[in-house]
């Protein structure tokens, strides 16, 4: 049985969800600060799972242990999906700096074609070589104005139809069941688990990425 997963993230808010997401592993997760390691990739792919890949392969090249990683990324409709793959850099600056930038090119546009959705990709690569992917999805519609203080990135402006409020809004245990990152780790979940305690899986999304 397999002792550890890295988890190859240094951002603060996936951070707590992953350790709120992956509790019922039968392992500890670690993040590469937790054991002394600086893991810098340049997100140069143009899929959420080749750069899923190449953070979840640096894992294991720098630590030698199962490692995980997730790309993630909002896509609104009435901008052909952008910022995509590019929402961490859509502009230079915080998260609120990249909001600002969001509503004021989404200024004029009516609510019902504000639709939107954030995705999350998760790679699994394994110490052997293989790579396994999981994915996640969450419909939403861009509000027009920030609101709410929990989760990070987009969520103050990621107004969900359903709950009435903005994925900021909700208590975590809420977005840690709704959201992209909880759906891909529901299908991630099943895969860790036989990878942790056999060191190999039947399940079949092996990946080439
Ligand atoms: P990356 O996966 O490190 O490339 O960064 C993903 C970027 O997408 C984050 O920096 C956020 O801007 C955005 N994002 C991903 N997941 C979420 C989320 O759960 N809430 C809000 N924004 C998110």
């Amino acid at each position: 049985m397999l002792q550890e997963l890295l988890i190859v993230t240094d951002n603060p808010g996936k951070k707590r969800e992953y350790r709120a997401l992956l509790a019922s592993l039968p392992v500890p997760i670690r993040f590469p600060s937790d054991l002394g390691y600086r893991i810098d990739v340049q997100e140069e792919g143009t899929t959420y799972v080749e750069n899923a890949a190449l953070k979840a392969r640096a894992g294991v090249q720098v630590s030698g242990l199962l490692s995980m990683a997730d790309d993630s990324g909002l896509e609104v409709d009435a901008l052909g999906g952008a910022p995509g793959v590019h929402s961490a850099y859509y502009v230079p600056g915080s998260d609120a700096d990249r909001i600002a930038a969001l509503l004021a090119r989404l200024d004029g546009i009516p609510w019902e074609a504000r639709t939107a959705r954030f995705r999350c990709v998760i790679a699994i690569a394994t110490p052997e070589g293989k790579l396994y992917t999981a994915e996640g999805t969450c419909e939403g519609v861009i509000a027009t104005a920030p609101a709410g203080t929990g989760g990070f990135g987009y969520d103050p402006v990621f107004y969900l139809p359903e709950w009435g409020c903005t994925m900021a809004q909700l208590p975590p245990e809420v977005k840690n069941r709704i959201s992209h990152r909880a759906r891909a780790v529901e299908a991630a979940l099943p895969i860790l688990q036989d990878l942790l305690e056999h060191g190999t899986t039947r399940r079949s999304t092996e990946a080439r990425g």
